[in-house]
């Protein structure tokens, strides 16, 4: 009889987990994965990625249509609201998705333990009651919504909501304010603020987006006044009331000072997340987080315990599904005696608003502080004739070079399809690519890329088309 019941254990199956567990399969192991949702694919899935994308696609044919974009190209509608089929849509983009994992599973004879998962030791979990054994157990617990103190979420009564409230809501909101300028507040906030909100986001920083390169977190910052966003920055929420269907914010400097009051109709929090590591039984097998709370693993995703590995949201890196998946993949292939290896150095991050904001590699800022000597090369999507035909003039390609070898460090990206041109980027720099390297690949004519290949010529000194 077998020492175990599995070869391998995967707790969650969000993209990090579901990914390890069906390349694990791949390669020969007997793997489960336990998930204590009702329905597989994780954050990512259910309440993240996915339904926040059906949600950007169908508010943004909304705007072209209300904001006279479609008008401008000859093509005269006039459009009405069915939130209805909008949340519909969402809905089944979300049952197709997460049951196509529960195919992929069974096809690939992935056995899913429902339930929630704790560890008894390393090698034997508790899911709901049922105890299974496994060789090798991968966290892929992922995360969730960092509370704001004082501030008490009720997604059902959609006044004071986070993310997953906010996929959600019954009505527009006429009043909506967005308490943390990142990925989520820009996404959700635009996606309401299209279909009709005032939408004013507080942001801590004087700046939104953290993370990203100055000049982009600055041009996006315009973008977002410019389609009637009121951007509070460097202010901070010091509570939020709620009566009845309203709610009343009081703000201040995030630097101290005169506090004021702010009226709402729907509150989103998205001040960050954190990782799921509460009731997983960690103590059980002496595995301590960092303080960030979370898993710290070595380049191969192993943690201090023997046969237990982590990966996605849990461990430290960007919060990201496509970073998940990769490290799903590598997990599993290191569990199998192969080499997973995963670029931490090369994961593009993309904000999915109109114009999409994206970026990989190091910005400018961090080139600088690492020690580079850095040239650059902007060229804006005004001059690219696809964008200009398209009436999509917004942003442009910045790309950051090393100076003495010409190595691409990063490349930032505002445009209407960022989110598409930055895998070539991506790719390039995965290839050790120079930025006379992409000036002399020929991109198709017309194209959005073009500007990649256009601001790479201005790190050159010599762009056409500017
Ligand atoms: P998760 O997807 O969080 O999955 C973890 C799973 O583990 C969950 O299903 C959970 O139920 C389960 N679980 C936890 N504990 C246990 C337990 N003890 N027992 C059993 N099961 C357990 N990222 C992008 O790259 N692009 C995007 O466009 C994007 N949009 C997003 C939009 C929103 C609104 C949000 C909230 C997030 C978004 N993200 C996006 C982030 C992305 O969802 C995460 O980075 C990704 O889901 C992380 O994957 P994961 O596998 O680590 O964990
Ligand atoms: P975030 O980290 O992107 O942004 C949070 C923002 O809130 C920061 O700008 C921070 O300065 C600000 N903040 C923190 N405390 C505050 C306070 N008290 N008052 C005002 N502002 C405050 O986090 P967010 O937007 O919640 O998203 C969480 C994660 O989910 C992201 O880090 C990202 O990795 C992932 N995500 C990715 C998406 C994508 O790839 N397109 C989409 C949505 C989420």
């Amino acid at each position: 009889m077998a020492e175990y019941d599995y070869d391998v254990l995967v707790i969650g199956s969000g993209p990090g987990g579901y990914v390890a567990a069906i390349r694990a399969a791949q390669l020969g192991l007997k793997t489960a994965c336990a998930e204590s949702r009702e329905t597989l694919g994780g954050t990512c899935l259910n309440v993240g990625c996915i339904p926040s994308k059906a949600m950007l696609h169908a508010s943004e044919y909304f705007e072209a249509a209300a904001g006279g974009a479609m008008a401008k190209l000859g093509v005269e509608v006039t459009p009405k609201l069915n939130l209805g089929a909008m949340h519909g849509q969402r809905l089944d983009a979300v049952k197709q998705l997460t049951g196509g994992i529960e195919y992929l599973f069974k096809k690939n004879k992935v056995t899913w333990v429902k339930g929630l998962a704790k560890f008894q030791n390393a090698h034997t979990v508790d899911v709901g009651g049922q105890t299974v054994t496994a060789k090798n157990v991968v966290i892929a617990t992922g995360s969730s919504v960092t509370p704001l103190p004082g501030v008490e979420v009720d997604n059902s009564k959609g006044v004071v909501v986070d993310s997953t409230g906010a996929l959600e809501l019954a009505s527009v909101p006429k009043k909506m304010v967005v308490i943390g300028g990142g990925v989520i507040g820009l996404e959700l906030g635009s996606v309401w603020r299209r279909l009709g909100s005032e939408v004013t986001v507080v942001e801590f920083l004087d700046q939104l987006l953290p993370g990203m390169d100055g000049e982009v977190r600055k041009e996006a910052a315009k973008l977002f006044k410019k389609q009637g966003m009121d951007l509070r920055l460097s202010t901070k929420v010091t509570g939020v009331t709620v009566k009845g269907k309203k709610a009343t914010l009081t703000l201040e400097p995030s630097a101290g000072g005169a506090s004021e009051t702010l009226e709402a109709d729907c509150v989103l929090v998205s001040i960050g997340r954190r990782p799921n590591t509460e009731g997983l039984g960690l103590e059980a097998i002496g595995l301590e987080l960092n303080k960030r709370g979370q898993i710290e693993t070595d380049p191969d995703f192993r943690t201090k315990v023997d046969g237990v590995w982590a990966i996605g949201d849990v461990i430290p890196g960007p919060m990201l599904a496509h970073k998940a998946e990769d490290e799903g993949i590598a997990v599993a292939e290191n569990i199998a005696g192969q080499t997973g290896i995963v670029n931490h150095a090369v994961i593009p991050s993309v904000v999915y608003t109109m114009p999409e904001i994206a970026g990989v590699g190091l910005t400018e800022e961090q080139a600088k502080e690492a020690g580079h000597e850095v040239k650059i090369g902007k060229f804006p999507m005004l001059a690219n004739s696809r964008a200009k035909t398209n009436h999509e003039p917004d942003g442009f390609v910045k790309v950051v070079a090393d100076a003495k070898t010409d190595r691409v460090l990063g490349v930032w990206i505002i445009a209407s399809v960022a989110g598409t041109m930055i895998a070539q980027a991506a790719q390039a720099m995965e290839f050790g690519a120079t930025s006379e390297d992409i000036a002399y690949t020929c991109h198709a004519h017309p194209t959005h890329s073009e500007a990649l290949k256009e601001a790479a010529m201005a790190v050159q000194g010599k762009p056409i088309h500017i």
